[in-house]
């Protein structure tokens, strides 16, 4: 497993990380979530010995990463933010360097190149130069290196940027199997991504950890931030917004700022509320008994800035107990 216990990392006047501590175990995926800038690159190259720490202390499948930096890097996979490549090599030919340089028994080299090459989407890639490959190939190529000497720890800094969906899919998809058996560390700043692939979240923002959570957990947490959207029928508004603003729990309602919901025949409305309860059944309700025509009604999601102030705004009290 991973464990990183009160590691600070100062880059001259830039604190990059303050006191961040937490474990990942086998069998568990967990997701490090927050804006540019936040720390994860700096934490993920910390915890795979490529950086020192100004203190703290990492742990990599029972290995210090400072004193038996050795035998913590054989058992992890790293995929780093960008993957340097060697331009004059074959994708195969470098997976077959990388997995000598890990020490990959010969006997078995040949079989988890190919088995990495087919689960990383690199069949038709296999004999292309590595310098002429389009970023999300490279990407898979960088993923394909993590995973060739079949390390029981894998840390993965972004990996689905620069894939289109398809394979941000297949992606997400190969991380949840690695998972289940492994130890798994990713970055993201997407928290839908997040949600999607991990079972916790971690979320730091200016080198702390704000918040760490599951998904669910963390939905419960901004649930009363968000606001509802509901797209009603012309004439029908001013009436509405007057009975939504009724509603228990509901703070105000206004027109929503998107473009495409003001005049014309229907009208976006954004219902802001501070309820833990699903408003979103109560308007329906409304909706069929007085009448009104709806084309919309959903929980508008959250970006990445809201739940900050979610969490450490308005919900400071909460959120503070498990941060
Ligand atoms: N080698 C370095 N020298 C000086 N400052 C650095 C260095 N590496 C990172 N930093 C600074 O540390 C902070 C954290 O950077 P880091 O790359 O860890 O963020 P990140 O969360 O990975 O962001 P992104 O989402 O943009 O990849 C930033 O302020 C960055 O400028
Ligand atoms: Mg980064």
């Amino acid at each position: 497993m991973i464990e990183a216990i009160s590691l600070h990392k100062r880059f001259g006047p830039v604190q990059a990380l303050r006191d961040v501590s937490f474990g990942v175990a086998q069998g568990e995926v967990a997701a490090f979530l927050g804006p540019n800038g936040a720390g994860k690159t700096t934490c993920m190259r910390i915890l795979t010995g490529f950086l020192p720490a100004s203190a703290g202390r990492a742990v990599v499948a029972g290995f210090d990463v400072a004193a038996q930096s050795r035998a913590a890097r054989a058992a992890l996979g790293y995929l780093p933010e960008s993957v340097p490549l060697p331009g004059d090599m074959r994708v195969r030919e470098y997976l077959d360097f990388r997995a000598r340089i890990k020490r990959v028994a010969v006997r078995q080299r040949r079989r988890r190149i190919a088995t990495v090459v087919e689960r990383c989407g690199l069949e038709t890639m296999k004999a292309r130069l590595v310098g002429r490959l389009s970023k999300g190939y490279r990407q898979r190529v960088g993923l394909a290196d993590a995973l060739v000497a079949d390390p029981p720890v894998l840390i993965f800094d972004e990996p689905t940027v620069g894939l289109d969906p398809n394979q941000t899919v297949e992606v997400r998809r190969l991380i949840a199997e690695l998972g289940a058996e492994r130890t798994v560390l990713l970055s993201t700043h997407i928290l839908s991504e997040a949600e999607a692939i991990s079972g916790r979240i971690i979320i730091i923002h200016h080198g702390r950890i704000l918040i760490e959570d599951t998904p669910a957990g963390l939905q419960r947490r901004v649930h009363a931030h968000r606001p509802i959207r509901v797209e009603i029928a012309g004439a029908a508004a001013p009436a509405c917004r007057a009975a939504l603003a009724e509603l228990t729990g509901v703070r105000r309602v206004a027109a929503a700022d998107d473009a495409g919901s003001h005049g014309g025949e229907w009208h976006g409305l954004a219902v802001h509320h501070d309820t833990e309860t699903d408003l979103r059944e109560a308007i329906f309700a409304l909706a069929r008994e007085r009448g009104w025509r709806l084309r919309e009604l959903h929980r508008e999601d959250l970006s990445l800035e809201q739940i900050f102030r979610a969490v450490t705004g308005a919900d400071a009290g909460k959120g503070g107990a498990d941060a």
